[in-house]
């Protein structure tokens, strides 16, 4: 077991994200008016981390169950901005980290999180494949965006080490207003020739993660969480959402529709979520999953039982 306690983790990592936050915020304002005359960028490190704070807790949540003592090598997949592998690196100082992800706008921004021991590349999730075996395998909010993701978690298990881990969260709140609301406004007529096919994020539940990967051979512990996130400002879950679930249905509209379609759009989610005297609350469910992979020299339940089989770790997932 790690000799860092989960919570002691969680408090101190918590604390140094939050310094990297407002670092974060410094530098990607400069981004903003850029890209306010140019198109849409694909990923905007800026919309993404307006809300950081709340963005980063699933994170730590995750992360904190990972029980790696002292891994060498630790693969951050969809990375982001680079913040949350930044810490990452501060809590294994003696690992390499490298983060990768397909957006060049994300990489280039995570750049500035690289140190000795954290680096960033432009690669993408559904062909990476390490060079050696790693120790641990973290995947915040990315999975969602992967089509056919399940189909990956064997090789997921076949790139770690005996003993390593891979911890992923995704969000599970597809069914909720903001994504009903977005769905329907881009099946209105004005909008659905424009934004017919546009790539829709996509998970599944805990139980059905905890079953694809204890049928790889894994110990694994599935959960789920619904945080109640208080938000300020104006508009502030259309401006959540425009970093991350809506981005690809408004990157598809033409310069004409997209102030129309924003404006309907923050209208709806103003009515379905209310401003309170305390903000605006919006609930966010999320899965998270954490697989050990089995250590020859672990005896797991199913080792005890010579009669059960247990299945290898390969490429035959889901
Ligand atoms: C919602 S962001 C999460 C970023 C970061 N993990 C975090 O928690 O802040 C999703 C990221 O996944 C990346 N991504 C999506 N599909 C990917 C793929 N196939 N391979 C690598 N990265 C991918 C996106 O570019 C984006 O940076």
């Amino acid at each position: 077991m790690s000799t860092r306690s989960s919570s002691g983790w969680l408090r101190a990592s918590r604390r140094k994200y939050l310094d990297i936050e407002i670092f974060s915020e410094r530098v990607f304002n400069s981004h903003e008016t850029e890209r306010k005359g140019g198109a849409m960028a694909t990923w905007d490190p800026d919309t993404y981390l307006a809300y950081a704070d709340e963005r980063g807790r699933p994170f730590f949540d995750l992360t904190a169950q990972v029980a790696a003592d002292d891994p060498r090598t630790v693969v951050d997949l969809g990375c982001g901005p680079g913040q949350l592998t930044a810490a990452l690196g501060a809590r294994w100082p003696s690992a390499h980290i490298t983060g990768i992800d397909s957006s060049p706008q994300m990489v280039e921004a995570a750049q500035r999180h690289a140190s000795d021991n954290v680096t960033f590349e432009l690669g993408d999730a559904t062909s990476w494949q390490p060079d050696e075996l790693v120790d641990v395998i973290v995947s915040n909010a990315t999975l969602q965006w992967i089509p056919g993701h399940r189909g990956l978690f064997g090789r997921f298990c076949d790139a770690l080490r005996p003993g390593g881990w891979l911890a992923f969260q995704v969000p599970g709140n597809f069914q909720e207003p903001s994504h009903r609301l977005l769905a329907q406004l881009a099946a209105d007529p004005r909008f659905a020739a424009a934004t017919a096919g546009v790539e829709r994020p996509a998970a599944f539940d805990a139980a059905t993660y905890l079953a694809d990967l204890s049928g790889l051979g894994c110990r694994v512990d599935a959960w789920e969480t619904t945080y109640l996130h208080v938000l300020t400002g104006p508009d502030p879950v259309f401006r959540w959402i425009s970093g991350t679930g809506a981005r690809p249905v408004l990157e598809a509209l033409s310069d004409e529709q997209r102030p129309i379609f924003e404006s309907e759009y923050a209208a709806l989610l103003r009515a379905a979520y209310p401003r309170q005297p305390f903000g605006v609350v919006l609930p966010f469910r999320r899965v998270f999953v954490v697989a050990h992979k089995a250590d020859s020299r672990e005896a797991g339940p199913r080792e005890a039982d010579p009669r059960a089989e247990v299945p290898p770790c390969k490429g035959s997932s889901a």
